[in-house]
């Protein structure tokens, strides 16, 4: 293994501090965060860590995609990347992706402080859009930086009546030029993200690492049931085209298949009725359904399931469903050479460590369909996510973050 972390210029305080002042920019009243890609809070945050970047020695350019890129030459011409995402859920935590970020700089940091270059330029993402602001796709930047952008389309409209493509020009991108977004594909030697675990299994376990072994796939479906508003007092129960209530029945459907061995998990996270009045029978609902697995196959079978249950629904309710599948972001195994070497790196650090697929989606996912992958996974506690109670104790912040340090460095000294 290459120099310990700490002949190297790790500092500790400067990654806590940096959380914290990241965790500032669009805190709000509950405790959490809201940065909603493109928005002004996530403009600042990406304001904040290229200055950042700069201090870091890396050269920050913000892509077509809207990424911010940083990077910082090596010795030869190839290159390891890291990085994670700054935009966060409504009323999100503050470490899901920010954590990733501030310490990829802090690996760059480390390595300027000390004047010390790697054999691989480092090259430090902030991705765009990883969650998929206002109803959007999300992952919309690492999609570009692998040349895969046609897979989020910039026409697409968010909740707003927005395009994508209007959000990343407003953002400093250009959605007429994503291929330029696109990295040098050919010498990229691996991308590694750091990330909370945002499940139990580390806190349960005790272990201060995970190893992720792949990224669970994610398949998207976009339901509107139309049916027939009417007035609630009036309409006899017999004669009603109850949209709602054909909704809720499609609710309990998906959320029935994982538990009739359908998918790992199903979730119904959107719904919008209209007209939303107490007394007029629901005219049309649109639901937000995801299906997600390990296994492409699985999500293949169970799409098929889910037509039929709609096409059911439909006619027992006497309502009109119509439905697009969404976005696919298939299953993705990780590197072996990256998975070796995080678990060297945390043998060597004296670190628990367990092997552990992840079941929330991330932008390794996307990076993963081209190049190389791999994650590294830090306890959650209580395993919250996706909340204002997101939390990891700062031993085990400081911990993963030395550890991604440790693993590019070995990754550096074992591919040339
Ligand atoms: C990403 O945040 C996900 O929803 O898994
Ligand atoms: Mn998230
Ligand atoms: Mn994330």
């Amino acid at each position: 293994m290459s120099d310990a972390p700490s002949d190297i210029g790790f500092d500790g305080d400067r990654l806590l501090r940096r959380v914290a002042e990241l965790a500032r920019v669009g805190a709000s009243a509950a405790g959490g965060v809201t940065r909603e890609a493109w928005g002004p809070a996530d403009l600042a945050a990406r304001d904040l860590v290229a200055g950042w970047m700069v201090e870091a020695g890396l050269s920050p350019e913000v892509d077509a995609a809207a990424n911010l890129i940083g990077r910082s030459p090596g010795r030869g011409g190839r290159w390891l990347a890291t990085g994670s995402h700054l935009d966060t859920v409504v009323d999100g935590g503050t470490l899901d992706g920010a954590y990733g970020v501030v310490a990829a700089i802090e690996v760059a940091a480390s390595l300027h402080d000390t004047g010390r270059v790697m054999e691989h330029g480092l090259l430090v993402a902030a991705f765009a859009n990883e969650e998929g602001a206002r109803g959007t796709s999300g992952m919309t930047g690492s999609h570009a930086c692998v040349g895969l952008h046609a897979d989020t389309p910039v026409e697409e409209l968010d909740d707003d009546g927005v395009t994508v493509g209007e959000r990343l020009r407003h953002a400093g991108g250009d959605p007429a030029a994503l291929d330029h977004a696109c990295w040098p594909l050919a010498d990229v030697e691996a991308f590694v993200e750091l990330h909370i675990e945002q499940g139990p299994v580390l806190d349960d376990t005790g272990r201060p690492i995970g190893v992720v072994s792949g990224i669970t796939g994610r398949q998207g479906l976009d339901v509107v049931v139309h049916g027939a508003a009417n007035h609630a007092g009036t309409t006899p129960m017999h004669l009603r085209h109850d949209a709602l209530a054909a909704a809720a029945e499609i609710v309990l459907a998906i959320e029935s298949l994982p538990r009739d061995g359908g998918v790992r998990v199903a979730t119904c996270g959107h719904v919008a009725a209209s007209p939303n009045v107490r007394n007029v029978i629901p005219g049309q609902v649109a639901l937000g359904v995801e299906l997600r697995d390990q296994d492409a196959a699985v999500l293949d079978a169970a799409m098929l399931g889910v037509d039929a249950m709609l096409a059911r629904v439909a006619v027992a309710r006497g309502v009109t469903v119509d439905a697009r599948w969404g976005q696919r972001v298939p299953p993705v195994a990780s590197d072996p050479a990256v998975v070796a070497s995080v678990r060297r790196v945390a043998g060597a650090m004296g670190l628990a460590w367990i092997d552990l697929p992840s079941g929330a989606g991330h932008d390794a996912q996307i990076i993963g369909r081209v190049l190389p992958i791999g994650m590294i996974f830090v306890p959650s506690v209580g395993g919250v996510s996706h909340s204002p109670r997101e939390r990891t104790d700062a031993a085990d912040l400081l911990a993963g973050a030395e550890a991604l340090l440790r693993t590019l460095l070995d990754l550096d000294g074992r591919s040339r």
